[in-house]
């Protein structure tokens, strides 16, 4: 089978993205990273890509008079790298509806929290906040809903006492690792399908059919 060709999008430091490279090299990953797409030309995650030989397009959101245009532009550069998968690393823009459309059922996002949990910013200080005794890392399929899409697959790791947020961060960006490589093996060696109906009611994603109870109400 030919290797899957995936496309990375990062806003920043690209670890994600350099594990990702580093684990493509070996013999038996499945996939090729081949292009980055960015928005900020600052991002660290630039020189990470440039270092390893994997060309990137960035795509300066400032340089656009609207989200349209920025995004028609960003799709574009994604598409010329004609990917079979797509990455969202620490991509840091929430995507249009159309522009996810357009990557529908390509498009993956890892983001640190155990999804239903912590949607957004802050995970790790809010798990803490809640005292969450296990926090976690997950990666989801990418919809139109910001950190909502089906869950393809998480890692846990055990809340520590004393631990800030910053240490959690940390201790769980490994892990994190593992589980995005894990996952793009997986998807690229065509083994999972993905369901093209994902039911979502009030912008909450449900995870099975609705159900008819005796009052004749779908719940
Ligand atoms: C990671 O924690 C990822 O889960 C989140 O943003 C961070 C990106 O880190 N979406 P890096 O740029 O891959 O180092």
């Amino acid at each position: 089978m030919a290797e899957a060709r995936v496309v990375v999008l990062i806003s920043g430091r690209g670890s994600n993205l350099k594990a990702l490279i580093d684990d493509s090299r070996s013999a038996d990953a499945g996939y090729r990273v081949v292009g980055v797409v960015t928005d900020r030309n600052d991002a660290v995650g630039i020189a990470v890509a440039e270092a390893a030989g994997v060309p990137v397009t960035v795509v300066p959101r400032q340089m656009f008079p609207s989200r349209a245009a920025f995004e028609a532009v960003l799709n574009d550069a994604v598409d010329g790298f004609g990917p079979d998968w797509i990455v969202l690393a620490g991509f840091m823009r929430v995507l249009s509806p159309e522009a996810v459309h357009r990557f529908e059922m390509r498009a993956f996002n890892i983001h640190p929290s155990l999804l239903p949990k912590y949607p957004g910013l802050d995970t790790h200080a809010r798990a803490l906040a809640a005292g969450d005794r296990v926090h976690g890392a997950s990666v989801h399929l990418v919809i139109p809903a910001l950190d909502q899409g089906p869950v393809l697959a998480q890692v846990e790791i055990p809340v520590c006492e004393g631990d800030s947020a910053g240490a959690l961060a940390e201790r769980l960006l490994s892990r994190e690792h593992e589980l995005l490589c894990a996952c793009v093996r997986l998807l690229a060696s065509g083994r999972v399908e993905i369901q093209p109906l994902q039911l979502s009611l009030d912008a909450t994603n449900r995870h099975g059919p609705f159900l008819l109870n005796a009052n004749n109400q779908l719940v």
